[in-house]
C-alpha cells in the first residue's frame, strides 16, 4: 500500500485494521475490534464500533486485556479466510485466561459459514451477519448469559443510515460514506452476492448531511462506497419505477452532485464504478465541479471478451474501451485504475495477452491484480472447472504486475514538472520534515512541512518520482490540476 494510503480498496484485504474509538460512557468492558476486508467493511466496523459504544465499550488496542473480539471479516478469496481462522485460534488459546472472554466473527465470512465455526470447530461464541449489527448489543448479552449467538439475516432495507460511524482515521482528513449495501451482480468468480444480500442505496439527504457534518469537523474528503456505485437509485422500485411521485429520484450522477455543493474544498472520490453501468451523465458532472476527483476505478477484470463472457460481467473488450474513450473525452487528463483476475476457469494464452494489451492500450495509474480463487457457492464453481495450474496463474500474474509497473512509471514520470492541487494529509513516513499529500488523480506527493498544516490545500509543483509517488515543492503558480 502506498504511503499515506487509508484508501483500503483491495490492497487492504487481509490486512489487519484496528479499531480504537476515543470517547464512551464505559461500563467497564473492553472490546478489540479487528478488521479485514475492502473499504466497505472498514466502513462498517465504523458503524459497529458506534454500535457497541452506544452499550459502553470501550474500544482496546490491547487483544490482551479485552472482554470481547470481535473480528469482522473478508470472505472475497480463500488466503483471507484462511488468515481470520488462524486469528480465531489464536483468539481462542485467550479464552483459557480469561474465562470472561467473548470472541465474535462479524461481516462477510459470518455471513457465508453461518453457524459453522461455532457449532464445528468452537472458535467463535457470536456470529453476526452484516445486516444484523442492531443487533449486537443482545446478541453479546445472550453470550454472556452463557449461550451462543447467531444473526445472519440479510435484510432489502437496511443502509444503517442513522447510525453515526466512529471515525478510525485519526489525522481527521479523509472519511469513508456508505451509500449502498450488497450486490445484484451475478459475476461468475465472486461470492459479495452471497455475503452481503441484495443490492439497496442509502437515503440521499442522510449521505448529504453526513458528508457536511465531516466538513464541518474539518475533514476535508470523503468517499462514497459501494459495490457498484452506479447502480445507486433512490425512490425507484428494483423494476425502475417511481415509488413516491412527491420525491425526487435520485441516481448516481444525481447524488455526486448533491455531495459536491456541500463545499468546493470537500474533495470526493468514489469506489467502485462498474464499466457496464457508468454512464456519461456521471462524467459530466464529475467535470462540472473541481471538488470531484478527477480519478476513476474501473475494474476490468479480463481484457478479453470470451473470458468477460465466463466471468458474467454484462460487458466486452469493446464495450469497456468506449466507456474509457468517454472518460478521456469528457475528463480529459482523468486518472485511472482497475482490477484483474489471473487464471480464471478456462484462461488461455491469448486471453491472457488480451489482458495484457489493454493495459497497455487503457494506461492504468494503478491496477490490483489477484489471482483467482474459487469460492464456493458462486456460478464459476457450479459451472466451470478452476483448471489453470498455480504455476501458470501465479506466472501470468507477475508478466501483469511487470507490465504494468512499466506502464504506470511513464504515466508517474510525464507528471514530473506539472503543479498539482494537493490535499495536505499527514506527515511522511519516511520523513517527519515532510508532508505528504495527494492529488485529485490518487497520487500521493511528498513536500516541505513549511508553514503548512494537515488539512490545507496546496500547490506542489512535481520535480521527481519514484514507481508511485511524486516528490514536490510547494510553489505560489496556478496548478494544471
Ligand atoms: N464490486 C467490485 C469488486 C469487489 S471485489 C467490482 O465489481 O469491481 C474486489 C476485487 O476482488 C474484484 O474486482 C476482483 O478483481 C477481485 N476478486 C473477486 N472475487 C475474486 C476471486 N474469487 N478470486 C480472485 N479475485 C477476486
Ligand atoms: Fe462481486 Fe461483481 Fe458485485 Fe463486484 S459487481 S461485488 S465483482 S458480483
Ligand atoms: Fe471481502 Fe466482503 Fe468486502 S468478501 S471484499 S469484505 S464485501
Amino acid at each position: 500500500m502506498r504511503e499515506g494510503d487509508i484508501h483500503v480498496d483491495e490492497s487492504r484485504q487481509g490486512e489487519a485494521i484496528h479499531i480504537e474509538q476515543p470517547f464512551a460512557p464505559s461500563n467497564g468492558l473492553k472490546m478489540f475490534l479487528e478488521s479485514y476486508g475492502c473499504a466497505m467493511n472498514f466502513s462498517d466496523s465504523e458503524i459497529i464500533a458506534s454500535i457497541m459504544s452506544g452499550v459502553g465499550y470501550v474500544t482496546t488496542m490491547d487483544e490482551t486485556e479485552a472482554d470481547l473480539i470481535l473480528v469482522n471479516t473478508c470472505s472475497i478469496r480463500e488466503k483471507a479466510e484462511e488468515r481470520v481462522r488462524n486469528r480465531l485460534k489464536e483468539f481462542k488459546r485467550y479464552k483459557l485466561k480469561n474465562r470472561r472472554l467473548v470472541v465474535g466473527m462479524l461481516g462477510c465470512m459470518a455471513e457465508r459459514l453461518k453457524e459453522s465455526l461455532l457449532e464445528q470447530e468452537k472458535l467463535v461464541d457470536l456470529v453476526v451477519g452484516p445486516d444484523a449489527y442492531r443487533d449486537l448489543p443482545s446478541l453479546v448479552k445472550q453470550v454472556n448469559g452463557g449461550q451462543k449467538a447467531v444473526n445472519v439475516l440479510l435484510s432489502r432495507e437496511e443502509t444503517y443510515a442513522d447510525v453515526s460511524p466512529v471515525r478510525l482515521d485519526k489525522s481527521g482528513v479523509t472519511a469513508f460514506i456508505s451509500i449502498m449495501r450488497g450486490c445484484d451482480n451475478m459475476c461468475s468468480f465472486c461470492v459479495v452476492p452471497f455475503t452481503r444480500g441484495r443490492e439497496r442505496s442509502r437515503e440521499p439527504k442522510s449521505i448529504v448531511a453526513e458528508a457536511q457534518d465531516l466538513f464541518n469537523q474539518g475533514y476535508r474528503e470523503v468517499t462514497l462506497l459501494g459495490q457498484n456505485v452506479d447502480s445507486y437509485k433512490w425512490n425507484l422500485d428494483i423494476k425502475g419505477v417511481i415509488k413516491d411521485s412527491e420525491q425526487p429520484i435520485v441516481r448516481f450522477a444525481e447524488l455526486l452532485d448533491m455531495v459536491a455543493k456541500v463545499n468546493p474544498d470537500l474533495r470526493v472520490r468514489f469506489s467502485t464504478s462498474h464499466p457496464k453501468d457508468m454512464i456519461d451523465d456521471v462524467l459530466h458532472v464529475i467535470a462540472r465541479h473541481e471538488n470531484l476527483c478527477k480519478y476513476i476505478h474501473l475494474p476490468i477484470q479480463s481484457g478479453a471478451s470470451s473470458m468477460l463472457k465466463r466471468m458474467n460481467r454484462g460487458y466486452t473488450r469493446e464495450w469497456y474501451l468506449d466507456r474509457i474513450a468517454a472518460i478521456k473525452r469528457i475528463l480529459p487528463g482523468c486518472a485511472l485504475s482497475t482490477d484483474i483476475i489471473t487464471g480464471f476457469c478456462g484462461e488461455t494464452e491469448q486471453e491472457h495477452l488480451e489482458t495484457m494489451s489493454i493495459l497497455k492500450e487503457v494506461g492504468f495509474i494503478m491496477a490490483y491484480n489477484f489471482k483467482y480463487s474459487e469460492r464456493p457457492r458462486t456460478l464459476a464453481e457450479r459451472k466451470f472447472e478452476d483448471d489453470v495450474p498455480e504455476e501458470v496463474k501465479s506466472a501470468r500474474l507477475t508478466e501483469i504486475i511487470k507490465h504494468q509497473r512499466s506502464y504506470a512509471s511513464v504515466l508517474i514520470q510525464a507528471m514530473v514538472g506539472k503543479v498539482y492541487r494537493v490535499l495536505v494529509e499527514g506527515v511522511s513516513k519516511k520523513s517527519t520534515e515532510k508532508f505528504y499529500g495527494r492529488t485529485t488523480h490518487n497520487i500521493v506527493v511528498i513536500f516541505d512541512k513549511g508553514d503548512l498544516s494537515v488539512c490545507d490545500y496546496v500547490n506542489v509543483r512535481a520535480i521527481d518520482c519514484t514507481s508511485a509517488t511524486l516528490k514536490g515543492e510547494v510553489t505560489t503558480d496556478k496548478a494544471d490540476a
